[in-house]
């Protein structure tokens, strides 16, 4: 752990200062650790007095008062009270035991998890209509981004044509190595690092500063909010103009990631939230993994502040999306319009398609053709490989990653020397894998095993019928798009609900396009894919709909976000989602559906929820006192969405709806019941009048079988005569026991 020594802590609030002045014993033995101490809400009545009764037992636990400022590496103290600190288990025991603590617990570390993807979503850049015209770009709009910082000789952060900065933002340009005030503008308004708690390998290659050394935060941030950059390709591929979701926007930049990893602490994480509540961002985007840091989330989203989290990238097995809280949208990826077909021809002029992102022109010959099995070091170990493109594909398809295993595969067959590599995989999203391909000098093609057995075919008949040696000629790819590209589906590696932590949330929320995304890259562009990617996507049209709808609330932005996601493709075939096998999505792989952000700026009714509501279901663990309600179950939140995992007979549950379309409307219902439930919707026709714009129903599931259970799914929709469709995503789950663990 990397200490600095002359910070200087400014202990603001009375609870933080009683902290720091009691931690006198406080040393920073081999045994301590990182804690992060949760005092709640901002506001107490008389913190003094709340202070001054522990005061005694706190000398004694503690030490000198200079050892403890040292200890604490973060204070927190714009949305909510608490620090981080150094601290010995028993130290952390004894501060535990205060009531005023609400919670403390030990430091985690997290992962950070173009530009076609807004034309494929109906952001068309010159339409004179829709969503991205009437929020004028999203001007004025401050994302705030926590990453691993940014790039700002990007073409894509220029700010000409911008006005002035917002007079309501009060951030500050943080200046460091290789990042002056100047790095900051009118696009860029403001820039904040956090190293107190850095780890040394992190900060090898690493800038002291907001400027990107990893470039993951300069794609994301170029995502959610870049400028039209026009003429931008990688290498010829993709070719045409990069920008972001929204172009007017204003970014903030938090950086709290470091490292080539892209390693995220989470007492880093919550200071930056903290300051970006303090600095007036308007939208949040983190693409990183987590819990959803609820102490920061819950605080930020009560001041108005929309937070976007990355559902991560664990797919496609199920339970495990992160950062899956009610107040937060989780973000699962999806894929777009665009193909990357890369020809392979035999050297019997046979022409079959992989895919691939292949620019190494100079190797578009006919070159040696070698079977490397599983291209394990063992089926490498020939010396044909050498000069050879080697086809890869394994002898045991069950056992087998191959995220993983074509990282490993590459490697080998350049350790051989070989010149290509022909990879063998099942339906999954790899082609961000092969650039290392281009930077080794290797060219790389991925095919299915159907057309692996043609070529392995062709290489036996060759090889067992004639003197010449098996070739093959891999071309530059060339990229297609349009509707002939079968999209979007749900991406292999999206992380899958339903939530471990909370089952009666249905996460992930939505999903947005986040495989092969072109954006900035230092100062180049270049493909990424992850939920890292979609992320940005959705907090970039969020700004687009805080700019139309300024007043409307985190909740209620997310329902118009989560109620008009598409289900279907443009063809109206529902969208699937690859994995083990392929299936059609259900909505613990992309919550409502894919992001409709022309729909979502028109949604008719939205379900909103006030920020203390969410507090009542967490039994005072964090935040609000006096907010403390009883556990009830998370289903009864006023979510667009409902997951029941424990149906044993029956449940109610009831919603609220807000008008915010047409004064006058009527809304009919429809029901998709889950297998297995019957469910009844009262009243099932909502009028709405200038005097009646809330309107509130009751939904009844009744298990219609005794049975222990699988999630099964449906929906429930409004609908109007304008052409709204409000809809919900449902799971459920019948249960005869009171525990039921889903392993068979
Ligand atoms: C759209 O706008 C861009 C940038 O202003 C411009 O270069 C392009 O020609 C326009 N395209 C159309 C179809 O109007
Ligand atoms: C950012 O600041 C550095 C100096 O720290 C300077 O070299 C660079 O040109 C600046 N970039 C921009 C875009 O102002
Ligand atoms: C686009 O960029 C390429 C190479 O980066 C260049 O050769 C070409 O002239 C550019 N085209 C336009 C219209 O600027
Ligand atoms: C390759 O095979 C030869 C014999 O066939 C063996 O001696 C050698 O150790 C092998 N090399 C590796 C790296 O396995
Ligand atoms: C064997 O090689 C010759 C010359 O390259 C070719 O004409 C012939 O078709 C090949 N035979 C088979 C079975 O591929
Ligand atoms: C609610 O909180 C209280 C006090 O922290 C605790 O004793 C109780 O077990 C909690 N109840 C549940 C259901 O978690
Ligand atoms: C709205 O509808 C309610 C119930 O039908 C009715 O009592 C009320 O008068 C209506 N208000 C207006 C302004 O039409």
């Amino acid at each position: 752990m990397a200490l600095q020594s002359s910070r200087s802590f400014v202990c603001l609030l009375a609870f933080i200062s009683l902290s720091c002045v009691n931690f006198l014993h406080l040393r920073a033995e081999a045994s301590t650790k990182l804690y992060i101490v949760y005092l709640g809400e901002k506001q107490h009545e008389d913190p003094n007095a709340v202070a001054a009764t522990h005061h005694d037992m706190l000398t004694t636990l503690l030490g000198s008062k200079e050892e403890a400022l040292s200890s604490i590496l973060y204070n927190y103290k714009h949305g909510f009270s608490g620090f981080a600190a150094m601290l010995t288990e028993s130290q952390a025991n004894a501060i535990a035991e205060l009531p005023e603590v609400l919670s403390i617990r030990p430091n985690r570390a997290y992962k950070v998890h173009t530009t076609r993807s807004w034309d494929y979503l109906g952001l068309h850049y010159n339409q004179s209509n829709g969503l991205l015209h009437d929020s004028k770009l999203g001007e004025d709009v401050i994302i705030g981004v926590v990453d691993t910082g940014i790039w700002p000789e990007s073409l894509s952060f220029s700010d000409a044509g911008l006005g002035p900065i917002p007079a309501r933002w009060k951030g500050i340009c943080q200046t460091g190595v290789a990042f002056s005030a100047s790095n900051c503008s009118r696009k860029i308004i403001g820039a904040r690092w956090y190293n107190n708690d850095l780890d040394s390998k992190d900060l090898q290659g690493e800038y002291l500063s907001a400027r990107d050394s990893n470039g993951h935060g300069t794609h994301t941030a170029s995502t959610a909010a870049g400028v039209l950059v026009k003429n931008v390709s990688v290498h010829g591929l993709a070719a045409g103009a990069a920008r972001g979701g929204a172009p007017g926007a204003r970014l903030a930049i938090y950086k709290a990631c470091w490292g080539s990893s892209g390693s995220c602490s989470e007492a880093a994480v919550l200071k930056a939230i903290d300051d970006a509540i303090h600095d007036g961002v308007d939208v949040l985007s983190l693409s990183i993994g987590g819990n959803g840091y609820p102490e920061g989330s819950l605080n930020a989203v009560a001041k108005g502040v929309s937070l976007v989290f990355a559902g991560g990238n664990d797919g496609p097995v199920t339970q495990t999306v992160e950062n899956a809280l009610p107040w937060v949208v989780t973000v699962a990826a999806s894929t777009i319009d665009r193909s990357f077909p890369t020809r392979i021809t035999l050297g019997n002029d046979q022409v079959l398609v992989g895919q691939g992102i292949n620019y190494l022109t100079e190797q578009e010959i006919f070159i040696r053709l070698f079977d490397g099995q599983s291209c394990d070091v063992d089926s490498l170990n020939n010396t044909d490989v050498a000069g050879s493109i080697v086809i890869c594909h394994p002898n045991d398809v069950t056992s087998w990653n191959p995220r993983s295993d074509l990282v490993t595969s590459i490697e080998n067959v350049i350790a051989a020397n070989g010149v290509g590599i022909i990879y063998a995989q099942y339906t999954t999203n790899l082609l961000f894998v092969v650039e290392v391909c281009n930077n080794a000098g290797v060219i790389c093609a991925l095919v299915d095993f159907e057309v692996a057995n043609q070529i392995i075919k062709y290489h036996d008949m060759i090889t067992s019928t004639n003197s010449t040696s098996p070739m093959v000629k891999v071309s530059q790819t060339k990229d297609v798009v349009g509707p002939s590209v079968l999209s979007p589906k749900i991406a292999s590696f999206s992380s899958r609900g339903p939530s471990v932590d909370f089952p009666e949330l249905l996460k992930p929320d939505i999903a947005a396009p986040g495989v092969t995304i072109l954006a900035a890259k230092g100062s180049a562009y270049g493909f990424d894919t992850g939920t890292s990617m979609a992320c940005p996507h959705v907090s970039g049209i969020i700004a687009l709909l805080k700019s139309l709808h300024p007043y409307w609330s985190p909740a209620a932005i997310k329902s118009a976000l989560v109620t008009t996601a598409s289900i279907t493709n443009e063809h109206g075939w529902p969208i699937e989602a690859e994995g083990i096998p392929r299936k059609l999505a259900d909505p613990f792989d992309f919550g409502g559906g894919n992001v409709n952000p022309n729909r979502a700026a028109d949604p008719g009714l939205i379900f909103d929820i006030d920020p203390k509501d969410y507090l009542k279901y967490f039994n005072c663990s964090i935040g609000i006192q006096d907010a403390c309600d009883s556990t009830k179950p998370l289903y009864y939140l006023n979510l667009p969405s409902i997951s029941i995992p424990n149906l044993k007979t029956t449940v109610t549950i009831w919603r609220t709806v807000t008008n915010v379309g047409s004064t006058d409307a009527a809304y009919e219902v429809v029901l998709e019941s889950p297998v297995g439930v019957k469910m009844v919707v009262e009243p099932p026709v909502l009028v709405f009048n200038a005097t009646h714009k809330v309107q509130t129903f009751k939904v009844e599931f009744t298990a219609t079988v005794k049975l222990q259970g699988d999630y099964t799914f449906g929906s429930l929709t409004w609908y109007d005569k304008e052409d709204h469709r409000v809809r919900i995503p449902i799971a459920a789950r019948i249960v005869i026991q009171d525990f039921f663990a889903d392993a068979s």
